[in-house]
């Protein structure tokens, strides 16, 4: 699976330009609420597959307000998931458990990466939108303050 996820991200970097296209499907019929991420350490364009703002108290207040307004609504008030969309909580859960730790972080690394391009991209099969890509609305700076504020709701079972 982890290894799946590494693979899936190196194709999305090779495919990034062909990709953007899917930025043309639809949003549903709510338009993304954008983060104004003012305040936090600007990580130029190359993506990041650590999370640089783990525990920093701006970027989880940053991230919560706006999980709140673009990912609650099918992800759950507070990521509680209804069950209509996957329990974000959960999303590192298995690594939670390893002792050693580069294995751990390592662990950590592969889901931000699955995450990252999970967020851009959405989730889109056979032309069906389970959910909307936010590759054009969010910056990398955003996402990975999602990132923060779901890490700070992380549960380990
Ligand atoms: C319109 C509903 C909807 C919205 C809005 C939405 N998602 Fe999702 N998301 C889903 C669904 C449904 C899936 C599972 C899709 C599938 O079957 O692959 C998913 C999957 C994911 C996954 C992969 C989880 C896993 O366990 O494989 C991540 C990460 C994720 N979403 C993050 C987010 C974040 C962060 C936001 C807000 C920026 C967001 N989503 C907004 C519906 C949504």
């Amino acid at each position: 699976m982890r290894s799946i996820r590494s693979v899936l991200f190196l194709l999305v970097l090779i495919l990034w330009g062909p990709v953007t296209s899917l930025e043309a499907l639809a949003h549903g019929d709510v338009t993304p609420q954008s983060v104004d991420t003012t305040g936090l350490p600007s990580l130029g364009t190359e993506t990041l597959s650590s999370n640089p703002y783990s525990g920093n108290a701006l970027a989880l207040e940053i991230g919560t307000s706006a999980f709140n307004q673009n990912c609650a609504r099918c992800h759950g008030l507070e990521a509680i998931s209804g069950g209509i969309a996957p329990d974000l909580r959960k999303l590192d859960m298995d690594c939670m458990s390893l002792i050693d730790v580069a294995k751990k972080q390592g662990c950590f690394d592969d889901h931000n990466q699955y995450f990252m391009v999970s967020v851009l991209h959405g989730k889109v099969r056979n032309g069906n939108v389970y959910m909307p890509p936010f590759q054009g609305f969010f910056s990398q700076e955003a996402i990975w303050a999602i990132k923060t504020y779901l890490e700070s709701r992380r549960v380990t079972e």
